[in-house]
């Protein structure tokens, strides 16, 4: 039977005009933002990769930060295994067959492998051993590799991330008849912070993308379904979209937020964000992320949520009371730089800076300000 866990919307035609893209201009990634949970992991892997295997590329994944401190290892690991995947055949007999026969038995009964085929070993220095891999895999797959680099912003946090910015980008240029790639991150700031760092300006390394969020064609699916576990009972288009926008376009949140109104039976969405914004486990993570924080970042950070200019007066007056005493400017800007850098806050564009999640962003104007005063 169809959950709402299984719906989901498939966008090929998205995918193979990224793929289009990056064809024109070899040697120059695509670079996709957007912010968190929109659906980047889930559109690369269900998605671009797929499309990619139809136009025969090989696509190879990494997520950069699940092993943060070690970036450039992450994208040669993921290499390495797509090797091993392309020269290795799964069984250990499918090994050994491809090894030459050196002495069967008389009878057949004793059969004697060769070695394994020798090859060089690959460089050691990750820079060398990336450009060494590249040429490997592509040359025993046959096919043009697709790098899907995900997370790319981990790069910035690292200490020696602008050199393996620039190695990468050596070897993007040197292997573009055979090699492709595709970034996503969440912070556009971030990335381009860091990549104008590394030399030229980001643009001109990579083609920057606004990743576009779910549409109607995914709220759509939900509402159907809805209707058919509820029959008689609907949930309206306009009440999804505008829930939508306001938790900020995250389908599994979006889809949480219907399945706990189907659990009930209950149509009124607005009012189910209401309750998801009471929820205890919602609560219990919100709480979890201003844990760590100090009560200075707190306070700048709820100054923030409640719309007020961070360095205003009005602003720092009232951190002037959390703190006893007017803080430097300097201090609220590192406290703002923290924030961003623990992905509370983000700057999109020309727009000022916010709180990244808008749920969240509700859930910090439900707080009092009195913690200030
Ligand atoms: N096309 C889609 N159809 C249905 N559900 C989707 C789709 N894209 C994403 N989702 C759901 O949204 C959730 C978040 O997706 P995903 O992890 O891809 O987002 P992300 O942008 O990579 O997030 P993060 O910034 O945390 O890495 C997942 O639970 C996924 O199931
Ligand atoms: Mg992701």
């Amino acid at each position: 039977m169809k959950t709402f866990d299984d719906i989901g919307v498939r966008r090929p035609k998205l995918a193979r005009s990224y793929l289009a893209l990056i064809n024109a201009q070899p040697g120059r990634p695509l670079a996709m933002f957007a912010p968190r949970r929109v659906g980047k992991t889930h559109f690369l892997d269900h998605d671009l990769a797929p499309a990619a295997r139809q136009a025969k590329w090989l696509p190879v994944y990494a997520d950069l930060w699940l092993q943060k401190s070690a970036p450039l290892e992450a994208i040669n690991h993921a290499l390495e295994e797509a090797l091993d995947d392309v020269t290795v055949p799964r069984s250990k007999a499918g090994r050994w067959a491809k090894t030459t026969v050196k002495k069967v038995g008389a009878l057949g009964a004793s059969v004697d492998f060769g070695d394994a085929p020798d090859r060089r070993p690959l460089p050691a220095v990750p820079e060398l051993r990336l450009d060494a891999l590249v040429v490997r895999l592509a040359a025993a797959s046959d096919k043009p590799i697709l790098l899907m680099l995900d997370e790319i912003q981990a790069l910035g946090d690292v200490a020696d991330g602008e050199k393996i910015i620039a190695a990468l980008r050596a070897v993007l240029h040197k292997r573009r008849d055979i090699l492709k790639s595709v970034f996503t991150g969440s912070s556009q700031e971030a990335m381009v912070r860091m990549l104008s760092t590394a030399g030229s300006p980001m643009y001109q390394f990579a083609q920057l993308l606004d990743f576009p969020v779910l549409g109607d064609e995914y709220l759509q699916q939900l509402a159907d379904h809805f209707a058919e576990v509820h029959p008689g009972k609907l949930l309206h288009m306009e009440d999804l979209r505008r829930v939508f926008a306001r938790i900020g376009f995250k389908p599994g949140l979006m889809r949480d937020l219907v399945k706990s109104l189907s659990a009930e039976g209950l149509t009124d969405v607005d009012a189910g964000v209401k309750r998801f914004l009471l929820d205890d486990r919602q609560v219990a993570g919100w709480s979890a992320l201003l844990q760590p924080l100090d009560l200075f970042e707190r306070a700048v950070l709820l100054t923030v949520a409640h719309g007020l200019p961070p360095m205003g007066r009005e602003t720092l007056d009232a951190l002037a009371k959390v703190q006893g005493s007017r803080p430097t400017i300097a201090k609220v800007r590192a406290a703002i730089e923290r924030l961003r850098r623990a992905g509370l806050l983000a700057k999109a564009g020309g727009a000022p800076t916010a709180v990244d999640d808008p749920l969240f962003a509700e859930y910090l104007q439900g707080q009092s300000l009195g913690l200030l005063k």
